[in-house]
């Protein structure tokens, strides 16, 4: 990965409806979206040059913008149409691909009723989220201080800028002790999810999984849970108790940046990446490339 920083990079950025240099692609300081978080985004990959699942991902994003109250001027097809674009431009086929909405600059105060609703795309190259190394023996994880919150304080279906204040402090605080991720709880004590991706386990065969009542149902979430269901194993969304992690034998996370990544450790317990990890590791590596199927 290019040490380059992200606003000095070379390139195109859609920029609310054409393609502008990468360079130009800046904001006044006075934004609501930066000082009130009035800001949703998506993460996508394209694989051979196509974005997986990209209709999805382009309603989720509107309806994010909703859930903050604000409405997107662009269809779910615009979209797409200037997401492929973007890939397209920047001439990489394997690329992570950056949509984000924010309020900009018309109102400076909580009430944001006249703000005019901006919308850029961006793509890079980004191949893997965690070390290569770290990832084929199953990353650490530490466990984080913060919670998910209760739904009732936070719109937490929405993959809103705000909500990710908690986790870049988790991460920091893992990676400070040389963790690379760290799990965290909900409001209730029970396992919630990584601070960028969906957590999974297995036990006797079968997955288990935190049901999705207070943290992002993810895309990646929902494709491994049809890949299983494809091969039969057996799955189980349910409340997870911390204490229970000494049960499981695998644990893997997952999301569009991390695809699936095994995890050997969390806190005090070890888990071993085996067949069910490495089989729908697989699975997910098939199923995003154009027009290819996973094997059943
Ligand atoms: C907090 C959080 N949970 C879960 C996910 C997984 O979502 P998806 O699979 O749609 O990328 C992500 C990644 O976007 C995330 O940031």
């Amino acid at each position: 990965m290019s040490a380059t920083p992200f606003d000095q990079r070379e390139g195109s950025i859609w920029f609310d409806g054409a393609l502008i240099p990468w360079k130009d692609a800046t904001l006044h300081v006075l934004s609501h979206g930066l000082h009130y978080a009035s800001c949703v985004f998506e993460g996508e990959r394209a694989y051979g040059g196509e974005i997986f699942k990209t209709r999805e991902h382009s309603e989720r994003l509107l309806q994010s913008a909703k859930l903050l109250d604000f409405e997107i001027p662009f269809t779910a097809e615009e979209i797409d149409a200037a997401k492929a674009l973007v890939v397209r431009t920047n001439g990489k086929a394997d690329a992570y691909v950056r949509p984000v909405a924010w309020r900009g600059s018309e109102m400076m105060g909580v009430s944001a009723q006249h703000n005019k609703i901006h919308l850029a795309i961006a793509s890079w190259e980004w191949p893997s989220y965690f070390d290569p190394e770290a990832r084929r023996k199953g990353i650490r994880l530490d466990m984080a201080e913060f919670r998910r919150p209760d739904p009732a304080t936070i719109p937490c279906k929405a993959k809103a800028s705000g909500l990710y204040m908690i986790c870049t402090i988790s991460k920091h605080k893992a990676e400070r002790k040389g963790y690379a991720d760290a799990l965290m709880l909900d409001w209730r004590g029970h396992v919630a999810e990584c601070t960028g991706a969906n957590i999974f386990f297995v036990k006797d065969g079968a997955l288990h999984t935190p049901t999705p009542d207070c943290f992002l149902d993810g895309i990646t979430r929902r494709t491994v849970i049809a890949l299983a269901k494809r091969r039969g194993i057996a799955i189980n969304e349910r409340t997870i108790l911390p204490e229970e992690l000494a049960t499981f034998s695998e644990c893997f996370i997952c999301g569009t940046a991390a695809e699936v990544t095994p995890v050997g450790e969390i806190g005090e317990y070890t888990f071993t990446p085996a067949a069910i990890t490495q089989a729908l590791a697989e699975d997910y590596t098939r199923e995003v490339q154009p027009k290819a199927k996973a094997a059943a």
